[in-house]
C-alpha cells in the first residue's frame, strides 16, 4: 500500500440535527479534502466551533457524513457497508483520546485501563501483558501500574489513556485538546509523549489543539474555519501573518510573536520562526554572537 495516504478524506459534508426543530439540520462541515500520509505530525487549529471535534468524530466513525468519503489506509469507512472486520481493523488502526480523561477510563487500576483495549481484541494473556508494559513504559507511567486511577492527576490519566490507546498499536492517534485540562507541567509530559510517539515510532499523529505554542512543534498546521480548511502548511508558513491568523480568530505562537516585534523595531531575521529553540537561534544570528 505504498504511496496510499494513511487518512485520505474526499469532499467531506457533514450537518447535525437540530434540536427541537422538525427535522432541520445545519450543515457544520462544507467539503474537508484532505490526505495525511503516513509518519506525520498533524495540528489541527480552528476557533470555538470550527468543526476540528466533528472531524475527528467522523473519523473514529462516531459520525456519519452527509456526503463524501473518509478511507483510512485504503479502507474507505464511511461505506454503509462496511464489515465488522473491516470495522475492527479500523479500530486497532486509528486511536482517539479526548480532552477530559475521566470520561474515557474504565478501570479502576492503572495497569487494567491499559489492558482494556488489548482485552477486547482477544489477545493472549502474555501479550496483553507485554502490550501494556511496554505502553506504560513509553509513556513513562510504569511507577504508577498497580495505582488506582481515581488518585492519579490529570496529566498522568492523560498518559494512561493514551497507552490504554498505545497498547491497541494503532498506526495513527487523534487527539482532540488532550492537554486543555491540564496544567503546564501535564501538558508538557503529554506533548513529550506525542512527539516521541511520531518520531520515534512512527506513529501519526492528529492532534487538535487550541495551544499555538503545540501546534508549532507539529511538521504541518491545518487551520478550520467555519467548517472548511483555510490555511494548511508548515508551521513557519501557517504563522508567517498574524493579522491573517487574528482574522480566523486564532494567534500565533509567543516566539513568532515576539519575532514580529523585533523585526518591527528593526531587527533584521530571515524568515518567520514558530519554535523557541529556531527563535534563539535566529536570535543569536541577528545579534551577531553566533552559537
Ligand atoms: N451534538 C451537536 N448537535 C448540534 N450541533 C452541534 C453538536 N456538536 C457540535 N455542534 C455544532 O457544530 C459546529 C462544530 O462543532 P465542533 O464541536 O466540531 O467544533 P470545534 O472546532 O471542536 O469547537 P471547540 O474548539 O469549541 O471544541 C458548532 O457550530 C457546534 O455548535
Ligand atoms: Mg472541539
Amino acid at each position: 500500500m505504498d504511496g496510499t495516504p494513511l487518512i485520505a478524506i474526499d469532499n467531506l459534508t457533514f450537518s447535525y440535527r437540530e434540536s427541537g426543530g422538525q427535522g432541520t439540520t445545519r450543515e457544520v462541515l462544507h467539503g474537508i479534502t484532505l490526505d495525511v500520509q503516513r509518519g506525520e505530525h498533524v495540528a489541527v487549529l480552528g476557533h470555538n466551533g470550527s468543526g476540528k471535534s466533528t472531524l475527528a468524530k467522523l473519523l473514529n466513525l462516531i459520525l456519519e457524513p452527509d456526503s463524501g468519503t473518509i478511507r483510512i489506509d485504503g479502507i474507505e469507512i464511511t461505506d454503509p457497508d462496511l464489515s465488522d472486520a473491516d470495522i475492527l481493523t479500523l479500530r486497532k488502526k486509528i486511536g482517539m483520546v479526548f480532552q477530559n480523561p475521566d470520561n474515557q477510563m474504565v478501570a479502576t487500576i492503572a495497569e487494567e485501563e491499559v489492558a482494556f483495549g488489548p482485552e477486547n481484541l482477544g489477545l493472549p494473556s502474555s501479550e496483553i501483558r507485554e502490550r501494556v508494559d511496554a505502553a506504560m513504559d513509553a509513556v513513562g507511567m510504569t511507577a504508577f501500574a498497580k495505582k488506582e486511577t481515581a488518585r492519579l492527576s490529570g496529566g498522568q490519566k492523560q498518559r494512561i489513556a493514551i497507552a490504554g490507546i498505545l497498547a491497541m498499536e494503532p498506526e495513527c492517534i487523534v487527539l482532540d485538546e488532550p492537554t486543555s485540562m491540564l496544567d503546564p507541567q501535564g501538558r508538557k509530559d503529554v506533548m513529550k509523549v506525542i512527539e516521541t510517539l511520531n518520531r520515534e515510532r512512527g506513529v501519526t499523529i492528529v492532534h487538535i489543539t487550541h495551544d499555538m505554542n503545540e501546534a508549532a512543534r507539529a511538521g504541518r498546521v491545518i487551520i478550520l474555519n467555519d467548517g472548511r480548511i483555510e490555511m494548511d502548511g508548515t508551521p513557519e508558513e501557517v504563522f508567517s501573518d498574524p493579522d491573517r491568523l487574528e482574522t480566523l480568530r486564532l494567534s500565533v505562537p509567543q516566539c513568532t510573536a515576539l519575532m514580529h516585534a523585533l523585526k518591527k523595531e528593526g531587527l533584521n531575521f530571515e524568515g518567520p520562526v514558530a519554535r523557541p529553540e529556531d527563535c534563539i537561534e535566529a536570535l543569536c544570528r541577528a545579534l551577531g554572537g553566533g552559537r
